[in-house]
């Protein structure tokens, strides 16, 4: 046992000092487990054979069935970069963590009710490298090789925009970027010491909360009033607004995007097509780049399923001047054309979608603007 140990240890050296540097990670960056071609990262390889930290589950019918990331996410990080985990706790250059999307199959198993893994459905890839990003934040690049609608992954992907995904990761992962308050097998590595493997301790925590995290009410309610006279020129009343919507009156502002493009948010899947249309008083605010739009401010946005049919609409208006943290929109999402009571969410100061918009600083904005079509 100890024999096969040191010599493992051996050729790990060996192999690691290849590339002899000063910092403790960059002894490291000689092994890469990637290939980009013509600028696009290929599909990887051989991953589910990578050391395996943890499987996030973030199933559609806890999340209005628009989880942005369905349903089981099972994150494989190459082994070399486990090693230098638990050599220095830190990402060393060329770092690459999968994440494999599963469906929800079975919802009752023999021990019980709950959720058992089906399908591959997508394929995630984020990676750290200097190099390669160095303009990213944290030097991270996201990908995505899922094509919705399709039963074939892309073969190759071009890396998403930094508001796309890095400025997500940035505001909320604990460690440079990486969550791993949700992967324990990485929490227990840190800093533990090359060598090391931790799950050979019999040391075991009571269950419960590891990451630190607590699980709270429904992100999808509202948690301020909606005024009932809030000056905007829409209806913010749930038959009214869909009432309203189905209408298309809002068809008639004089900023909208000429074509749909393919949604990079969560609403209906990411890649679906959506299309946005804006009143005056958000135009012009964007315009002049204000940090908080002026009250009555509406942004529409219409999705699209995968045959191109109108499934549904966001939309969101300032019911107030003060944004107040996200208290001061008005957030609505309908995943239907026909009932009224498919509502994903309605109300002021909507958690679930105020976590995500408020990246950047455009007071909860995130479609380009000026469009880009
Ligand atoms: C709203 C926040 C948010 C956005 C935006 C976001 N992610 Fe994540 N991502 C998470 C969370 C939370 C986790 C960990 C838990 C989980 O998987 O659900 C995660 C985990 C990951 C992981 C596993 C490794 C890690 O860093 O923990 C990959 C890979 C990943 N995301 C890729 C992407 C890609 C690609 C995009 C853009 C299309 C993206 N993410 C956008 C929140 C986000
Ligand atoms: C996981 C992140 C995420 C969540 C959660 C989210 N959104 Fe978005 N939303 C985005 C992104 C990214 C865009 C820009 C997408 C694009 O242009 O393709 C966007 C765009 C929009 C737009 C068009 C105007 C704009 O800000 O760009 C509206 C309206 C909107 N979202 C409403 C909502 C509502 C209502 C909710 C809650 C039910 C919500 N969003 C939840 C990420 C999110």
């Amino acid at each position: 046992m100890k024999k096969h140990f040191l010599y493992s240890l051996f050729i790990g050296f060996a192999l690691l000092t290849t590339a002899c540097n000063n910092s403790a990670t960059d002894g490291y960056s000689e092994v890469s487990y990637y290939t980009f071609t013509d600028g696009e990262l290929e599909r990887p390889t051989g991953y589910r054979t990578w050391v395996y930290v943890g499987t996030p589950t973030t199933p559609n019918d806890m999340n209005n069935g628009k989880a942005p990331f369905p349903e089981f996410h099972n994150v494989y990080i190459d082994p070399v970069s486990y090693d230098a985990w638990k050599e220095t706790g830190q990402w060393r250059e060329g770092t690459i963590l999968i994440k494999e999307l599963v469906s929800v199959d079975s919802k009752a198993a023999a021990s019980g009710n709950g959720y058992f893994m089906g399908n591959f459905i997508g394929l995630e890839a984020t990676i750290k490298s200097k190099e390669l990003f160095p303009n990213e934040p944290g030097n991270w690049a996201y990908f995505s090789f899922t094509n919705p609608g399709s039963n074939q992954l892309k073969n190759t992907a071009k890396a998403f925009a930094t508001n796309q995904c890095n400025s997500c990761h940035d505001a909320s992962a604990q460690d440079d970027f990486v969550f791993t308050q949700y992967y324990p097998v990485l929490r227990e590595a840190k800093n533990i010491g090359k060598g090391v493997n931790p799950e050979n301790s019999a040391k075991r925590q009571s269950s419960g909360n590891g990451s630190g995290m607590t699980s709270e009410g429904s992100e999808w309610d509202p948690t301020a009033p909606t005024p009932s006279d809030a000056g905007v020129d829409i209806p913010l009343e749930k038959e009214a607004l869909f009432a309203y919507l189905n209408e298309g009156s809002y068809r008639d502002f004089a900023t909208q995007e000429k074509e749909k493009h393919p949604s990079l948010g969560p609403h209906t899947k990411i890649g679906l097509p959506v299309k946005v249309y804006m009143n005056d008083a958000i135009a012009n605010s964007l315009a002049e780049n204000k940090q908080q739009h002026p009250k009555g401010s509406i942004i529409v946005k219409e999705m699209f399923d995968e045959s191109g049919t109108l499934s549904g609409w966001a939309v969101m208006a300032k019911t107030h001047d003060d944004t107040d943290s996200g208290k001061g929109w008005f957030w609505y999402e309908v995943t239907s054309t026909t009932d009224a009571n498919s509502i994903a969410a309605m109300g002021n100061g909507v958690t679930g979608c105020i976590t995500c918009h408020n990246i950047g600083n455009r007071d909860m904005v995130r479609t380009s603007y000026p469009f880009q079509n």
